[in-house]
């Protein structure tokens, strides 16, 4: 088979950067120890409505001047519902869910994990505009994933 210059050249250079992407990732992991929001924290999706923290999952102040916010996603809510976090502080939102996958999207923002049963999804992020956002399930999750929308309001005071 007759392959050309231009061709081969193409060719090796996507193979080249296929496997720089892979060792990045490779590396990464091994060394940084990067992974994914999920934390390889566990959480029994059975038995979460007498779990401390799940069974009534809410945003409470932390010791180091931050919130933290837990959240159960379940078809085809998110718990609790409005969310409400002051602006300008570190907000570390814990997510699980009770059924299946499901995301967790804070429109307009950098805010956007999924959210697995078994699992607690892990992220901390600062609000710096107050005012109301929509909260997306990105992740399809049955008949009414459309209607899974939650509300996240941004308060200028400590809540
Ligand atoms: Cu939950 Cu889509």
């Amino acid at each position: 088979m007759n392959v050309e210059l231009y061709e081969k050249i193409w060719m090796w250079a996507a193979g080249a950067l296929l496997t720089l992407f892979l060792g990045v990732i490779v590396l990464m992991s091994a060394v940084e120890a990067v992974q994914p929001p999920g934390h390889l924290e566990t959480v029994d999706p059975t038995t979460l409505s007498s779990h401390p923290e799940f069974g009534k999952p809410a945003a409470s102040l932390a010791s180091d001047g931050g919130v933290t916010v837990s959240v159960v996603a379940s078809m085809f809510e998110f718990s609790p519902n409005p969310i409400r976090v002051p602006a300008n502080r570190r907000v570390t939102f814990r997510l699980t869910s009770s059924d299946i996958l499901h995301g967790f999207e804070v429109a307009n923002t950098n805010a956007n994990v999924m959210v697995l049963p078994g699992y607690v999804t892990q992220f901390t992020v600062t609000f710096d505009r107050p005012g109301e956002y929509v909260i997306a399930c990105n992740e399809y999750c049955g008949l009414q994933h459309h209607n899974m929308v939650g509300k996240l309001i941004v308060t200028r005071d400590a809540p």
